[in-house]
């Protein structure tokens, strides 16, 4: 985006994650601002991008009721949000972190949101289709598409919580994207 001429800003509530980037700046040649800052409580204007993106970042590890309202705040009317997250039916088949999904439900699907795991102390967000249409859409959004992600012809196996032969039958990453009315 930078080299497009845009004027990305990244935040992240992490100072490891931002000294990464930095580094990675050098060494690629880009130069734009890194903001140390939760997503729910970002230190910018209203209305000041055109588009707000999040790849597994607040998209799963904030709450959904906090980070959605915060993104619409800082788009401007028109502005795009598109945010990468876990297949909703992968969140209901996975045992536990890092254990391959099967193909049982193990968890309800009404009522998912905040999901604790036994074996570490992570916190992650997950909702189901009719509460992300309805979140989004409370908060001005129009939602624009939901991309179900799947492997291409000859991808090799690297998702750690999805087999390829399971993301061929089910999403195992979704892209949702929706417009600020
Ligand atoms: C799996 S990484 C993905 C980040 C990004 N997509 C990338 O490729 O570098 C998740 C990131 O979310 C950040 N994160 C977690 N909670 C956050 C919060 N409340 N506010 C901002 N960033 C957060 C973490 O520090 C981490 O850098």
């Amino acid at each position: 985006m930078a080299r497009r001429g845009e004027h990305p800003v990244a935040i992240d509530s992490s100072r490891a994650q931002l000294a990464s980037a930095r580094g990675f700046q050098r060494e690629f040649g880009l130069d734009f601002p890194l903001i140390l800052a939760e997503g729910e409580h970002v230190p910018l204007a209203d209305a000041s991008f055109d588009v707000a993106l999040s790849e597994y970042g607040v998209s799963i590890w904030c709450d959904p009721y906090s980070w959605v309202p915060e993104a619409a705040r800082l788009l401007r009317p028109g502005g795009e949000l598109v945010f990468v997250v876990n297949g909703t039916f992968l969140m209901l088949c996975v045992p536990d972190e890092d254990v391959l999904a099967g193909d049982q439900l193990l968890r309800p699907y009404f009522g998912m949101h905040r999901f604790e795991w036994p074996e570490d102390e992570s916190v992650d967000f997950h909702l189901g289709y009719g509460d992300w249409i309805r979140l989004l859409r409370a908060n001005g959004f129009d939602v624009e598409d939901l991309v179900e992600l799947r492997p291409q012809e000859g991808a090799v196996p690297s998702h750690r919580l999805a087999s390829l032969d399971w993301s061929r039958r089910w999403p195992c990453e979704e892209a949702w994207k929706a417009r600020k009315r």
